[in-house]
């Protein structure tokens, strides 16, 4: 596996692989890499393109209240797994790299950023914008990979993507779970043992509306419901609402594209999770 960390590097490495495979498949992280990153390394490999992972805590998508100094770092883990997943480039930029002095501009996304995350932590989405923007001017891939346990993200980068016309495809991957349902993230690991058997609930409660509403019942009872019951079982309920998926906008009944989204604090942990309502 190739290793860049400038610029001029990272050129040369794309070039030959771009020469090599004949097209490029992006992953962005922050590192600290589970089984969900791996997964789409996988499948940005299995798509016959050359692999490339970005490994950058993004200071911009961080609050002031954020936990950006505690947000766990492992180069060596990141790059033995990116390595075992056949990632044919690590892209490992400094901040200075991406956030030169004179850097005077940013994407900020409306639509589908506003509301929800974009509520909960203001600039987070013009920070992952940003980033993606730049990541994608430095790597120029044919696709990225992005995985679909953050969907809101996930839109955002989409509707990013089609109103800039970049000329790459953004692909959404499947959520990775735990054989209780949770989701997989990076701050799972800074949940209590006691917390960590509550935490699959979040997911349970979303399951569980989901197939009221699929039923056809209206989505008021079952989602005041899941937010009741997730705040007995101990959660800090932000958000548990039915959405269009694409846009974001709140719905009131199932309906093509319907998704359920939940954003709940355990403790210090602030959980995100949503699955399709079929
Ligand atoms: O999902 C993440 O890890 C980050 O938000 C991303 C997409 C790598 C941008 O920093």
């Amino acid at each position: 596996m190739l290793i860049a960390r400038t610029l001029p590097d990272l050129r040369d490495a794309c070039m030959r692989l771009r020469r090599h495979a004949g097209s490029l498949a992006l992953v962005p992280t922050m590192g600290a890499l589970h089984e969900g990153h791996r997964t789409l390394v996988r499948r940005a490999v299995a798509s016959g393109a050359a692999a490339v992972a970005s490994v950058f805590v993004n200071p911009l998508q961080f609050g002031p209240n954020e936990d950006l100094a505690l947000y766990p770092r492992d180069e060596a883990g990141d790059l033995a797994a990116l390595e075992a997943e056949g990632c044919a480039l690590a892209w490992l930029p400094d901040v200075a790299t991406m956030y030169p002095d004179d850097a005077e501009t940013t994407v900020v996304v409306a639509g589908p950023a506003e509301r929800w995350e974009g509520d909960a932590r203001p600039g987070h989405f013009r920070g992952v914008a940003t980033v993606c923007a730049k990541l994608f001017g430095q790597v120029r891939p044919d696709r990225a990979y992005f995985g679909e346990k953050d969907w809101q993200q996930l839109q955002v980068v989409k509707r990013m993507a089609a109103d800039l016309l970049l000329p790459l495809e953004i692909v959404g991957v499947e959520t990775v779970r735990e054989a209780d349902g949770l989701a997989l993230s990076s701050r799972n690991r800074f949940l209590s043992a006691a917390e960590r058997t509550v935490a699959p609930r979040l997911n349970a409660a979303l399951r569980a509306a989901a197939a009221r509403i699929a039923a056809g019942e209206a989505a008021d009872a079952p989602l005041a419901e899941a937010r009741a019951d997730l705040g007995a079982a101990g959660f800090l309920v932000n958000y548990f609402a039915l959405v269009d998926g694409p846009s974001l906008t709140p719905i009131a009944a199932a309906a093509p594209d319907a998704r359920l989204i939940a954003a709940a604090k355990l403790g210090a942990v602030r959980l995100l999770d949503n699955i399709p309502v079929r």
